[in-house]
């Protein structure tokens, strides 16, 4: 009985860690495409993209900066006062999907 209710258990639990390996893809796929939606008109968001401002700081500078910090970016994002930079109105889910996105950046 408990090496039944055992395997269960092990069968769940491979299970949960699928869905959540998924979602973290996913977030990171949306997040890609926001940035190349909204960001990219200013930022390098991606090796070899062509247009983009020299002024901006790349995705990959960002993401591979020492001061890299997932709470300053998300509080960044949601208000970029005092910035160049234009305050999108990003909802939370599209700042959780392009951290995700940025972080991924990191070496
Ligand atoms: C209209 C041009 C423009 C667009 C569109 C834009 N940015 Fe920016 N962004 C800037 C500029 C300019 C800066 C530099 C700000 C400064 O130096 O004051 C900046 C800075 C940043 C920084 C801070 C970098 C640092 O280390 O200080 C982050 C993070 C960032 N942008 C993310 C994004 C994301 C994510 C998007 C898309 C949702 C986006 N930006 C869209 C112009 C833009």
């Amino acid at each position: 009985m408990d090496a039944i209710r055992g395997l269960q258990c092990a069968v769940i639990l491979a299970f949960v860690l699928v869905a959540i390996d998924e979602s973290a893809a996913a977030d990171r796929a949306h997040g890609r495409s926001i940035a190349q939606r909204w960001c990219s008109e200013c930022h390098v968001v991606a090796p070899g993209q062509r247009h983009g401002s020299d002024t901006v700081p790349t995705f990959a500078q960002i993401g591979a900066s020492e001061q890299f910090d997932e709470g300053r970016l998300s509080a960044f994002l949601a208000a970029p006062h005092h910035s160049r930079m234009p305050n999108l109105s990003l909802t939370r889910s599209e700042i959780a999907d392009l951290v995700a996105y940025i972080k991924a950046k990191q070496p």
